[in-house]
């Protein structure tokens, strides 16, 4: 299956039922996603209720899946927190979320009520969403919520976003939480080109990115040999230290003002690290442009 060509992203739907089964039960005083299990088919929901539970089920392939989503909801929580706290603080009128999947942002964070929200994507994860919301039918608390399809492998994303009225001219506040990974080298390049170029003074970028670990990668590869066909179709393609990172950017003429590991941000949550490792490895950065 070629890259245009391939389904809807499974990985989307692994993190919305880490934050349907992590909502009201980790760090639930600064944690809270209401709407992802709106998001989410009834075959879903059932790990997602299990971990809720803490009731594994028997039998390989359940206890596969649960094991996903609870390790998911560890590795959610800090990093929706750590997002959601950079919005608050100043997200401006345009909010740009590269590979959103199945973020609830725009339909649950008050913050965005004076804010224009493009959601990015690749066509068929974008697709999927737009099926879901129409069943769930959550009501938007963005000032006004635009879907834009792009493949960042083979799309022109500031054509797609001057089609969608993205003004260039304007501040935007640019997110891209959990799709680095799984881009190459050359189209991160390719993103943050069109990003930057429509990057007026003022703006943000908030990235969450995959730092390399021999450990992760291990255990990442082991998950794969046992089976699990989530993390096996959509494979890590980039990793970067914060030196490496904070590099990039500046190439592309953003400044990183902090750059965190999930692990720091879980202990200062008191969310649950058992997954030390990935959430070591897992990052948010966030940077000024313009
Ligand atoms: C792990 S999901 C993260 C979704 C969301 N940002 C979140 O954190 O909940 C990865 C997302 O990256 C998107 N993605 C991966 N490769 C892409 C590509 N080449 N073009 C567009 N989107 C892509 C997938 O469609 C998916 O929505």
């Amino acid at each position: 299956m070629s890259e245009s060509e391939r389904t809807a992203s499974r990985t989307a739907v692994l993190v919305c039922q880490g934050r349907a089964a992590a909502d009201g039960r980790f760090a639930a005083d600064r944690f809270g996603d209401p709407v992802a299990v709106r998001l989410l088919r009834a075959a879903e929901r059932t790990a997602v209720d299990e971990v809720r539970a803490g009731t594994p089920p028997q039998g390989w392939q359940a206890r596969t899946a649960y094991e996903s989503v609870r390790a998911c909801a560890e590795v959610v929580v800090p990093r929706t927190v750590a997002i959601d706290d950079a919005l608050r603080a100043g997200v401006s009128g345009q909010l740009v979320i590269l590979g959103a999947g199945l973020d609830t942002r725009a339909w649950r964070l008050s913050a965005l009520a004076a804010t224009d929200v493009w959601e990015v994507d690749h066509p068929a994860s974008q697709q999927d969403k737009r099926a879901r919301l129409a069943e769930a039918a959550p009501e938007a608390t963005a000032r006004s919520v635009r879907f834009v399809p792009v493949d960042f492998a083979t799309d022109d994303l500031g054509a797609a976003l001057d089609a969608a009225s993205h003004d260039p001219a304007l501040p935007t506040t640019w997110l891209w939480e959990g799709v680095v990974p799984y881009l190459t080298r050359d189209q991160i390049h390719a993103t943050l080109s069109a990003l930057t170029a429509r990057t007026a003074p003022g703006s943000t970028l908030v990235v969450n990115y995959q730092s390399p670990s021999a450990r992760a990668a291990a255990g990442r590869l082991l998950t794969r040999l046992l089976g699990n066909a989530i993390t096996a179709g959509e494979p890590w393609r980039s990793l970067w230290t914060p030196a490496q990172m904070a590099t990039l950017l500046a190439e592309h003429g953003l400044r990183v003002t902090s750059d965190t590991s999930l692990l720091t941000l879980a202990e200062t949550l008191g969310s649950p690290t058992r997954g030390r490792t990935s959430l070591k490895s897992g990052r948010v950065a966030v940077a000024e442009g313009g």
